[in-house]
């Protein structure tokens, strides 16, 4: 079959009108996310030649040592909430506090969280690398936001989404109860919708984890990708395939087109920290998407989208993908 016309798709704008049309603040804030994204898109096709590559030589709020595009991306997305007029405060992986318009000057209804950059170690080497996005309802315009109103479990997200900066830039968002994808156009910088339909398949042969970890994971986490490892001859009865990209987006968007399960859990290198993944701007938006498209996500006892945030860079184990295999790493937690 021939290929389809880019010209027959619908644009983003198109997709927003229809779907967001209860909420034009919402549009309007995920159209200028959606912009940023694009901008983002052209500085790492451009790599070297835009000066994006390498170390900006500060550290953020997580102690990581930060990459010039993690700079660039989060202001480039800050200044884009900022200019939309519809966002009250902003929270980003790469700002320790969040951001919020003052009492009286305050623009829009809504929280927007951000991973700015996911997948930083992969910047320089140029594999697949993303943004990921998170909206939450304001309070109400009665007082200046603070931090303690963003810490609203993530079923109460109004949208979330990621830009995949692969080899396609695709945008994956969520507002309604479907999960929709488009593709950037380098040639005219919009947005188009495709038809591809992201379904999250409920068995799967393929699994996602650091393995150099294996030393370091409780019981049930090693006992369950041995399991896997055993292949059909073991209790599992099938082979299973290993993926890791080591940036979360480009794994769960494989997961999205072709099954399997993602793993980030608790180890023992910090004990005290739940994972090493953040809730509110990275397991918690791909959970909603996850969701939505037929997966499950669990902090390997709760679905992640029920947990109550308790701070705004908390960490979180993250199981997510298809459904039984979930359950399965679920269950082993519940039963040890
Ligand atoms: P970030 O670049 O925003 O800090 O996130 C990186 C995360 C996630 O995208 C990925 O799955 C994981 O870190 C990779 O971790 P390892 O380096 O331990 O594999
Ligand atoms: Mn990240
Ligand atoms: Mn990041």
């Amino acid at each position: 079959m021939p290929a389809q016309s880019a010209l027959t798709h619908r644009t983003l704008a198109g997709y927003l009108e229809a779907e967001a049309a209860h909420d034009g603040g919402l549009a309007a804030l995920i159209l200028a996310v959606a912009a940023a994204c694009a901008q983002i898109s052209g500085l790492v096709a451009r790599g070297a030649l835009s000066g994006v590559l390498g170390v900006a030589g500060t550290e953020n709020v997580q102690g990581e040592t930060q990459k010039t595009l993690d700079v660039l991306a989060n202001t480039i997305l800050i200044k884009a909430a900022d200019a939309s007029g519809q966002v009250a405060a902003i929270a980003s992986e790469e700002e320790d506090d969040i951001l919020a318009f003052p009492e009286g000057e305050r623009r829009g209804r809504h929280l927007l969280l951000f991973d700015p950059l996911d997948g930083s170690s992969n910047i320089d080497v140029n594999v697949s690398i993303g943004t990921i996005f998170s909206v939450l309802p304001a309070p109400s315009a009665a007082h200046t936001v603070t931090a303690a109103d963003f810490l609203q479990p993530g079923r109460r997200q109004l949208a979330a989404g990621y830009a995949l900066y692969g080899p396609q830039t695709t945008l994956v968002l969520t507002i309604g109860e479907e999960v929709a994808t488009f593709t950037l156009d380098p040639a005219t910088g919009q947005w188009l919708g495709t038809d591809i339909v992201l379904k999250v398949s409920p068995s799967t042969r393929e699994f996602a984890i650091n393995m150099s970890n294996r030393r370091h994971w409780a019981e049930p986490v090693r006992a369950y990708i041995d399991d896997c490892l055993a292949g059909k001859d073991g209790v599992r009865g099938k082979d299973f395939n290993m993926r890791w990209i080591a940036s979360m987006v480009a794994d769960v968007h494989r997961i999205l087109n072709r099954g399997g399960v993602f793993l980030y859990p608790w180890d023992a290198r910090e004990p005290d920290r739940a994972g090493k993944l953040r809730l509110m701007y990275e397991a918690n938006p791909l959970g909603l998407i996850v969701e939505r498209a037929g997966g499950a996500a669990t902090d390997a006892t709760m679905p992640i989208l029920d947990i109550q945030p308790t701070s705004l860079h908390q960490r979180v184990a993250v199981v997510l993908g298809s459904v039984e295999e979930v359950a399965r790493v679920t269950e082993a937690h519940r039963a040890a």
